[in-house]
């Protein structure tokens, strides 16, 4: 099958066409057909090799967490998915596998797509929106009515980490640059903070919970910004590992914790009944052909994305759009969304 990857570490360039085999659903995983596939920071640092001491990659290497396409084939012990199924699910941390025309994933990683969303736009949900999920839920322990501080909020993961903590209940303040400051109110943010004109920690307000979804904070300089038993949550998992949770935890009062976001098809359902009531958008900065995909990374590697970049792999199927009368199946009504952004007025 035809998929976009690299035989070495290196620039951008070194991405190129590669034929690979097509993957074989495992006895309980499903075989996607790939309408298009999200791109994430960690693409290009498994691409230039800045991981490669901590992560082995197997040559060529086929880059891409998230997928969202229909189903080609199950397993024999799949029972929840058929074939037509429109579906969208986060690959396993650093397997990759998602620039590609085909893309096998365990039936339990994978969701439904959530009616009203393109399957364009539901390639931009999977890792982004269940790093929010996790950190805010499982980290911070988000309750109704608390104080949150979403730093990074117009990126892919902050975008959906101001909605997601506003559908938790939380009030919401959104850290980003003055350019992006009325998408991020747009998305549910009470206040926001131009981190390029002031210090986003300095303003005296205390939060129950802070979460640096643009890994730039460190937890010295976040402490005073919290109440006495507020968490400090970072995207970044080297610090979660020199500082395990079981110690923040013993130590009590103000704690910080790391994410290292996990595949998941339980929680993509959870964040689709958000997208479903309306409460949480994709927002979709914009989108490459799959054979652009160096472009792609260039682009996301400057940092300055608001919301996800895509890689649309199958154009005719990227732009159909999930009926509501029909969730098993991609309708061919021919006047999907178009692959732009949500949010151009904005
Ligand atoms: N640990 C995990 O499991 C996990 C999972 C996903 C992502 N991550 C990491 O989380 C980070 C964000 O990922 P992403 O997908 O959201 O990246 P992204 O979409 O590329 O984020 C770009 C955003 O970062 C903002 N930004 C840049 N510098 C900033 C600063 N100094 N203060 C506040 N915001 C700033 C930019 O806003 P402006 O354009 O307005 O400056 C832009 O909106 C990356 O480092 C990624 O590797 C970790």
């Amino acid at each position: 099958m035809r998929a976009l990857g690299f035989r070495r570490y290196g620039p951008p360039e070194v991405l190129e066409p590669t034929e690979v085999p097509k993957p074989r659903p495992a006895d309980d995983g499903v075989l996607i057909r790939v309408a298009a596939a999200g791109v994430n920071p960690a693409d290009w640092r498994l691409r230039s090799g800045q991981l490669r001491l901590a992560v082995r990659l197997k040559m060529p290497f086929v880059p891409g967490s998230d997928v969202a396409g229909v189903v080609e084939a199950v397993g024999p012990a799949v029972t929840r998915l058929r074939p037509g199924d429109a579906v969208y699910a986060m690959l396993p941390n650093t397997a990759g596998g998602g620039y590609a025309e085909y893309a096998a994933v365990a039936e339990r990683d994978v969701a439904r797509v959530p009616p009203g969303l393109s399957l364009a736009q539901a390639a931009g949900v999977p890792l982004a929106a269940l790093t929010a999920l996790q950190a805010l839920r499982d980290r911070a322990n988000l309750r109704s009515g608390d104080r949150v501080l979403v730093n990074g909020a117009s990126g892919g993961v902050g975008t959906f980490a101001v909605q997601i903590a506003a559908a938790m209940g939380g009030r919401v303040t959104g850290a980003a640059s003055g350019r992006n400051a009325e998408l991020v109110r747009s998305l549910g943010a009470k206040e926001v903070l131009d981190y390029a004109r002031e210090d986003v920690l300095a303003g005296g307000e205390r939060y129950d919970a802070v979460f640096d979804a643009a890994n730039v904070l460190s937890f010295r300089a976040v402490r005073k910004a919290l109440r006495p038993d507020g968490v400090f949550v970072t995207v970044n998992p080297v610090i979660g590992k020199l500082s395990p949770r079981w110690l923040a935890r013993l130590r009590g009062g103000r704690r910080m914790e790391s994410i290292l976001v996990r595949p998941g098809g339980e929680d993509l359902e959870t964040v689709g009944r958000w997208i479903s009531g309306g409460l949480v958008k994709p927002v979709i900065d914009r989108s490459y052909g799959l054979a652009e995909a160096a472009e792609a990374q260039r682009y996301s590697a400057e940092g300055r994305a608001r919301g996800k970049i895509l890689l649309v792999v199958d154009e005719g199927l990227a732009e159909e759009s999930v009926s509501g009368e029909s969730r098993r199946s991609v309708r061919w009504e021919g006047q999907g969304p178009r692959v732009e952004s949500l949010w151009e007025e904005a």
